[in-house]
């Protein structure tokens, strides 16, 4: 594991940061639990949206155990993937699974990507930029690092949309998941802030106009779980 680390020297980054390592075992299983089994069809969607050449460079941010990463080679298997994330625990648990050991795991912040300019085809992240202490400054960092013309994908949840299925959505996130969290991980907090997170982040819209904000064009999304899950992209010009 490459150790190249930007240090966070924030409050939140160093929070977040144990928060994951504390979970990092259990955090594939919860999440398919959590998501009923769709999460895989969600990074499909980051991967297809992505557009890689065959034999492109994908810079996966916020990497946590890879799923996108690894779900990237299954999807072509000449790619080269770097998976960057500042959690060491959760690359640990990737670097265990199915060609694990094919992905260049890099531990660095987010916000001060240790990578050069315009380096990757397409760079994606998965329920990464609303754990980052500055939203904008994270998709300036993927902006930075992508090649003309390449893809920002961004898979995160959104805030449960007004509407008649609102208080079922909010009954899931603030009942169930913190449960199945205590249940299966035997930690109730972390699976509280996640939800909690989801509910204070920005609207889709607003995400749009974040990373618009952040330099990239063409910016647009797809919706998914009754309007909790959005998978956005945007174009380096
Ligand atoms: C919810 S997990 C998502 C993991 C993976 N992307 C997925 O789709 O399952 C969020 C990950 O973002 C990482 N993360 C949060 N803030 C970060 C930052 N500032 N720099 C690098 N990684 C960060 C955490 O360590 C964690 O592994």
């Amino acid at each position: 594991m490459d150790m190249n680390f930007s240090s966070d020297s924030s409050r939140q980054g160093n929070a977040v940061r144990r928060m994951f390592s504390e979970i990092a075992e259990h955090y594939d299983l919860i999440n398919r639990l959590m998501t009923l089994g769709q999460d895989r069809v969600w990074r499909q969607c980051v991967i297809r949206t992505a557009g890689l050449p065959r034999n492109g460079i994908l810079l996966d941010a916020g990497t946590g155990t890879g799923s996108i990463a690894l779900d990237a080679l299954n999807h072509a298997i000449e790619l080269r993937v770097i998976g960057a994330d500042f959690t060491t625990e959760m690359m640990a648990v990737g670097r265990q699974r199915v060609n694990g050991s094919r992905i260049t795991w890099v531990a660095a912040n987010a916000l001060y990507l240790p990578f050069e300019d315009a380096c990757f085809d397409a760079v994606t992240s998965g329920y990464l930029v609303r754990n980052v202490s500055d939203t904008c400054h994270a998709f300036q960092e993927q902006a930075r690092v992508v090649k003309p013309g390449g893809r920002v994908v961004c898979l995160e949840t959104s805030p449960p949309p007004q509407g008649l299925l609102r208080p079922v959505l909010l009954f899931f996130l603030n009942r169930v998941i913190p449960l199945l969290g205590q249940v299966v991980s035997g930690n109730r907090s972390a699976y509280t802030y996640l939800p909690q997170t989801t509910q204070h982040f920005f609207t889709p819209r607003k995400v749009s106009a974040i990373m618009r904000s952040a330099g990239l064009k063409n910016v647009r999304y797809q919706p998914f779980m009754f309007g909790t899950i959005a998978v956005h992209v945007g174009i380096r010009q």
